[in-house]
């Protein structure tokens, strides 16, 4: 038996977190066993990890330690979590995945694209999502939401540059594998946003099914 990865993308402030919970429910009601995680982090080592990730700190990170400690933490949460309910058939609920590695150290830090090729295969083998929901919506949109959480963590704290990278990063791998993503417009109020999010999950519920 094999589930359905599905994973929500996109930049700062988007509504990822703010849904993964409402969507995990469309699919509860339905009697369907939702494992709903997130990156970095998922387990409790790899939320160490995160910690390491986020905390803003004296000394700058290397963009090449940045990105190996992606995916430290994603070997782990592949083995202890994502690969196991994929097993049992579960759907799970990826609250980001290897696109915001692709999005946040190539787009952002600018690290070659081949080297976080080579690393995804080598962490994740052939295992990729079946569905990517890309929450797109202008820079400036989710700075400001997501400001308004408080406390800005390592990333938040970058500048409007670096976030019109990512969105152009996700966007444009968005348009080179149309049939793995579902542009959400998140720039929409909440309801409207729920209203996309339900919109989807019949093809959702016809992948598992397959
Ligand atoms: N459609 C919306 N309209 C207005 N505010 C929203 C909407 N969706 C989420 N928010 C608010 O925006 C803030 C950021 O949302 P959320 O934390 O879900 O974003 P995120 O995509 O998980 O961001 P991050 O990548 O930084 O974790 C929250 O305070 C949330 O309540
Ligand atoms: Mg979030």
């Amino acid at each position: 038996m094999t589930g359905l990865f599905v994973t929500l993308e996109g930049p700062e402030g988007a509504g990822k977190s703010t849904n993964r919970e409402y969507l995990a429910e469309q699919l509860r009601s339905r009697d369907i066993e939702v494992v709903l995680t997130r990156e970095p982090g998922g387990t409790p080592l790899a939320e160490k990890i995160r910690e390491l990730l986020l905390a803003p700190g004296d000394e700058p990170m290397a963009s090449d330690t940045e990105l190996l400690l992606m995916f430290a933490a994603r070997a782990q949460h592949l083995a202890q979590v994502i690969r196991p309910a994929l097993a049992r058939g579960a759907v799970v609920l990826c609250d980001r995945f290897t696109d915001a590695t692709y999005a946040y150290q190539g787009g952002g830090r600018g690290v070659d694209v081949a080297r976080i090729a080579l690393l995804e295969q080598f962490v994740q083998g052939d295992l990729r999502p079946d569905f990517t929901l890309l929450f797109d919506l202008p820079v400036e949109v989710g700075l400001a939401r997501a400001a308004n959480r408080g406390r800005l963590d390592r990333f938040e704290t970058e500048g409007r540059a670096f976030f019109e990278a990512v969105r152009a990063c996700y966007l444009a791998r968005l348009a080179a594998a149309p049939e793995r993503y579902r542009l959400i417009d998140a720039a929409q109020a909440l309801p409207a946003v729920q209203r996309q999010l339900d919109a989807l999950v019949p093809a959702l519920l016809e992948r598992l099914g397959d």
